[in-house]
């Protein structure tokens, strides 16, 4: 059955090994994923600490890949310029963790980034409504952040839809990402309801074939 549409797939670097992050990045590129997702954590925000720009920029000086930070912290707004310093391509932020959602986002495209904004499972669409027109990316967290290797949480599926009808209605642009629980099993049906970038942490560097994980979503292009 022909597939009506791809998505990117966004290997978490989260689940690999941290040790040989180098070699990981090297494996996410040899399986053809376009993006490299990078899972920021405070302690504060979310019950883990994971790490910081100076990770990504050493990082960024070995791989052409489209870098996406994700940053699970407080009050964001203070560390953006380090990260699109760091060579973040596109930042994403959490509405419950940024008082000035508005301001925030534009600081972000200000250093010329692609902005995100990201949401828990727990918060609606509707509290990013007024700044959708603003965003790039638009991260459904289907998993409580902080850990990889969670399972996927139904009611996410729910956010989806609301925001691809969103989108049209609008005529929007923003991409759909999935984060959490993300598998070759449910994703498939989660690019059905909209979504356009696949988030895969354990699923990914679990797999014994990650090269079919991504030839599966985001096609040969
Ligand atoms: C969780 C992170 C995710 C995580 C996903 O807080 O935001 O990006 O790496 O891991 P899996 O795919 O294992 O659920
Ligand atoms: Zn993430």
């Amino acid at each position: 059955m022909k597939k009506e549409r791809n998505a990117i797939v966004a290997p978490s670097i989260l689940a690999a090994d941290f040790s040989k992050t180098g070699e990981a990045v090297r494996y996410v590129e040899e399986s053809g994923a376009k993006w490299l997702h990078l899972d920021v954590m405070d302690g504060a925000f979310v019950p883990n600490i994971t790490f910081g720009p100076k990770f990504i920029k050493d990082l960024r000086d070995k791989s052409n890949l489209f870098f996406d930070t994700h940053l699970m912290i407080e009050k964001p707004e203070r560390y953006i310029r380090e990260f699109a310093t760091a060579g973040s391509d596109a930042i994403t932020i959490h509405a419950e963790a940024c008082m000035h959602l508005n301001r925030t986002i534009h600081q972000i495209k200000g250093e010329g980034k692609e902005a995100g904004v990201s949401l828990v499972p727990s918060t609606p669409v509707s509290a990013i409504e007024l700044v959708l027109e603003d965003l790039d990316l638009v991260l459904i967290m289907s998993v409580n952040p902080g850990f990889g290797g969670q399972s996927f949480i139904e009611s996410s599926r729910r956010k989806i839809k609301e925001l691809a009808e969103l989108r049209e209605k609008y005529n929007l642009t923003f991409k759909i990402a999935v984060d959490g629980g993300v598998s070759l099993k449910n994703g498939q049906s989660l690019i059905d309801l909209g979504t356009d970038v696949l988030i895969m942490g354990s699923a990914f560097f679990g797999s014994a074939n990650p090269k079919e994980i991504v030839t599966t979503f985001q096609g040969n292009s």
